[in-house]
């Protein structure tokens, strides 16, 4: 029998389970096109903000054999730009388009929510809570209390069903705080674990020097650094939130990587650091590999074997 890649969550229809991070491929209309005419499942726009934003001086980004360094600084063209793109997507083409929305403050994450509201479409918003790296702005997803607080207030703007992009947790004690927190909204109904793990530091050798230039070389470490961060966010947050979808991001750069990231319990997954490397193609060739994966487990379908991991 042949393998089924598809899935059905939140009343969207995926014939695969792959798409880009956020950040990836995605800030243009013309990228965004070609990750929807490539084999992804679905599709992400640039996290944005009220204004276009120009980001922090180059070079900003850096690949490594084990990942990826980046302090971008959200360069974005303003929620506009999205927006319409967001109004013109051909939605019947069975690939739901997301939008991630990254405010400077709360209360543009509101301006932003209520006018994605009044246009009514079929799109989801992914709120940013975890961009790390605008200079002086501490991540929102770091303080709980603050969280509550935003979720709170876009429940009350924003009526319908919405996603949070969280920034890794590396205490038990914050996967259950954070999870209470989650939990409590109702309309919250996906969370996409992980952003990158903040304020890394690569270093070469040869040069003795940062290889980015914002923050004196800090940024956000993505690729295959990240992996088993990913993976553990992925499955407790399956573990600990009711009733919600959890996405999986992070050091996603094979089918096997995809495989164990569904294993732990993601309904999707986001490709970013790889994506960036390797262009659209990286979608069918990992669906490729994911494919042939199930077929040598004897696994039909995702469900089969969707957070199902196996403990000692
Ligand atoms: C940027 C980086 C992030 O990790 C994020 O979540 C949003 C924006 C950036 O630097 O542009």
């Amino acid at each position: 029998m042949a393998v089924d890649l598809s899935l059905s969550w939140l009343g969207l229809e995926m014939e695969s389970p792959l798409y880009n991070a956020s950040g990836v491929m995605c800030r243009l209309r013309e990228e965004l096109d070609a990750v929807a005419a490539s084999a992804a499942g679905a599709l992400i726009t640039k996290s944005c903000t009220l204004e276009a934003r120009e980001g922090n001086p180059e070079p900003r980004y850096f690949s490594t054999p084990m990942g990826s360094i980046n302090s971008m600084g959200l360069p974005n063209q303003g929620y506009p730009y999205y927006f319409q793109y967001a109004a013109e997507y051909d939605y019947s083409t069975g690939k739901p388009l997301f939008v991630s929305l990254s405010g400077m403050s709360l209360q543009d994450n509101l301006t932003m929510l209520q006018a994605l509201d009044d246009l009514q479409l079929p799109c989801l918003p992914e709120v940013n809570l975890s961009c790390p790296n605008v200079p002086g702005k501490p991540q929102l997803g770091y303080d709980f209390a603050a969280t509550a607080a935003a979720l709170c207030a876009i429940s009350r703007v924003y009526a319908r069903p919405f996603g949070v992009k969280l920034p890794p947790y590396f205490d038990v004690a914050h996967f259950t705080q954070m999870a209470e927190v989650l939990n409590a909204c109702e309309n919250l109904r996906f969370v996409t674990c992980i952003n990158s793990i903040g304020n890394g530091l690569v270093v070469d050798m040869d040069s003795e020097s940062a290889v980015i230039k914002p923050k004196g070389g800090l940024g956000g470490l993505g690729g295959a650094y990240v992996l088993p961060t990913a993976l553990a966010n992925v499955r407790e947050f399956s573990r600990l939130l009711d009733h919600k979808y959890v996405i999986g991001c992070g050091g996603i750069d094979s089918g096997a990587e995809a495989f164990m990231h569904i294993l732990c319990g993601a309904t999707a997954v986001q490709i970013g650091t790889c994506l960036h490397e390797e262009g659209v193609g990286a979608f069918s060739r990992i669906q490729s590999e994911l494919s042939d994966i199930m077929e040598a487990k004897g696994y039909h379908a995702l469900t089969d074997f969707r957070g199902k991991l196996k403990t000692l």
